[in-house]
């Protein structure tokens, strides 16, 4: 499906978000015929820059980051053609009206109708003012229509987020508003929905009468990099917990929605976030989340510096760059059914994993005491693999009755010719055709703040829990503990 013609104002042209993911993002829908041809980029930053360096930059981009390559010259200018670059200090309203100008003369010599896309790769605290002279400068004063995305983190907390969204609600509707988690742009989270909903297997089985347990796995190889300053104040329960993670698990534990329209989905999501159960005192975060911090350590013979040597990070910080929980959705499906999570950076693995645990069968009759079975699995994989696989119980051939686990495996990205789009490609494509169904709605945003806070608050209130884990290694033990507590264990990850 092509998109509607559009103007794309990138905001932060010059950071690594655009030349990473956003100018990638467009190519691979130019090259796809997914865009259509009546289409403009401009990229806005303060630093000055000339539209060829601007145009060479995006050439530069798209060479490193890109799943295509740009062709032959002529088809390259015609595609770069479309890009301009204005420098732009965001605080000057006057700077808001030349950029009105330029964009008229772009949208009329590319008979563009009038739609803007304004992408927000800036720190949030900008998002205020940038909507705000958004429209002082006259830049949603067009014949079409008027989209904000933005990126996280969308505030620090509830309070923080509360005020944000006041800000940018001032000026934009809560249907122009696209917040972007892109875990949920990734192909095999959309495509839970799929597997659940589309398989009559499977949500016969999706409840709590089958289920025992749910474990979401979000591993990191990567330390903290060069983002220090952001992590620090922010740590994994902000950084994936509060967003990615607890979208993945609205997207596992949801009911079917009454139609495959976007409010329809986000309000099941939301019904999910709501169910969540709040710990009621600090004792009872204690007893249901763990948090670690990486100390010096190995991964792959390369030695790892601790977490408080990083640059730009507090060398007596207590942030944590681990976190495991256990969490329970009340609600009729899932009553009784643990769900546990996991974050953390430099782990083994670099994985995006849920593992669904069926219980066991109800006694081992057929097959006498002789036999443990392993329990069912259904395993799906996100990334870096794309795929699902089920473990079932099967006769040992050639055996007389022994029985062993084997795994039904499906690779999506093994397969030959299968490239997946990227996150990113596939929410501006989203956004630029209205869709907004894989973006997170404000009362999904402040459900998901709301369950955090409180583990916030109790770890501000007193810093003894956090464990420590070598660099490298699966985190810290007392997250095996969280499990062994209910008679279960992490599914090592593959
Ligand atoms: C981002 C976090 O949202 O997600 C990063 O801020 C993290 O800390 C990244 O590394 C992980 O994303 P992905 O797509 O590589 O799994």
């Amino acid at each position: 499906l092509q998109t509607p013609g559009a103007v794309f104002f990138i905001f932060g042209a010059t950071g690594d978000l655009a030349r990473r993911k956003l100018f990638p993002a467009i190519y691979s829908l130019y090259r796809e015929g997914k865009l259509a041809q009546d289409f403009a980029v401009i990229g806005v930053a303060r630093r000055p820059r000339t539209q060829e360096e601007f145009r060479s930059d995006i050439r530069e981009s798209i060479r490193e980051f890109c799943r295509y390559q740009a062709g032959d010259e002529s088809e390259w200018i015609e595609f770069v053609e479309h890009f301009e670059y204005k420098s732009l200090d965001i605080n000057n309203i006057g700077g808001f009206r030349e950029l009105r100008a330029q964009t008229e003369v772009l949208e009329e010599k590319f008979h563009i109708p009038g739609n803007r896309l304004f992408y927000l790769a800036l720190a949030p605290e900008l998002f205020g003012s940038v909507s705000f002279n958004l429209k002082e400068g006259g830049m949603l004063d067009s014949t079409g229509w008027n989209r904000l995305v933005i990126e996280k983190p969308f505030g620090y907390d509830l309070e923080s987020a509360e005020k944000l969204n006041e800000q940018i609600r001032q000026v934009f509707k809560e249907e122009e508003v696209y917040r972007i988690d892109h875990y949920l742009g990734k192909e095999m989270v959309q495509n839970i929905e799929v597997i659940r909903f589309a398989n009559a297997f499977f949500e016969p089985l999706w409840n709590n009468k089958h289920i025992a347990n749910i474990q979401i796995t979000l591993g990191e190889t990567v330390g903290v990099e060069d983002r220090g300053g952001y992590y620090d104040n922010a740590g994994a329960l902000r950084d994936m917990g509060q967003n990615h993670i607890l979208q993945l698990l609205t997207m596992i534990a949801m009911e079917p929605p009454s139609r495959l329209l976007a409010e329809d989905i986000r309000d099941e999501k939301v019904k999910v976030l709501r169910s969540l159960r709040p710990y009621a005192s600090s004792d009872e975060v204690r007893e249901n989340v763990v948090r670690g911090q990486y100390t010096q350590g190995l991964h792959k013979g390369k030695s790892l510096p601790a977490y408080r040597q990083e640059d730009k990070v507090d060398p007596e910080s207590n942030t944590e760059t681990y976190f495991a929980a256990r969490v329970s959705v009340d609600n009729f499906r899932w009553a009784g059914v643990p769900f546990y999570i996991r974050t953390g950076k430099h782990l083994p693995v670099k994985t995006t994993e849920v593992v669904v645990e069926f219980k066991g069968m109800p006694t081992n009759v057929y097959l006498g005491q002789k036999h443990k079975l392993e329990p069912n699995l259904l395993v799906i994989r996100v990334n870096p693999m794309e795929g699902i696989y089920v473990k079932i119980n099967a006769k040992k051939p050639g055996s007389e009755s022994d029985i062993q686990p084997l795994a039904m495996d499906f690779c999506q990205s093994c397969m030959i010719g299968i490239n997946s789009p990227e996150a990113y490609e596939r929410l501006l494509h989203d956004a630029t055709r209205g869709d907004s169904t894989y973006f997170t709605r404000w009362d999904e945003v402040s459900s998901a703040w709301s369950f955090v806070d409180r583990i916030a608050k109790a770890w501000r209130e007193d810093s003894s829990d956090l464990a420590s884990y070598p660099a490298g290694s699966w985190g810290p033990v007392e997250a095996d503990k969280l499990l062994a507590k209910d008679g279960f264990h992490w599914w090592p990850v593959n």
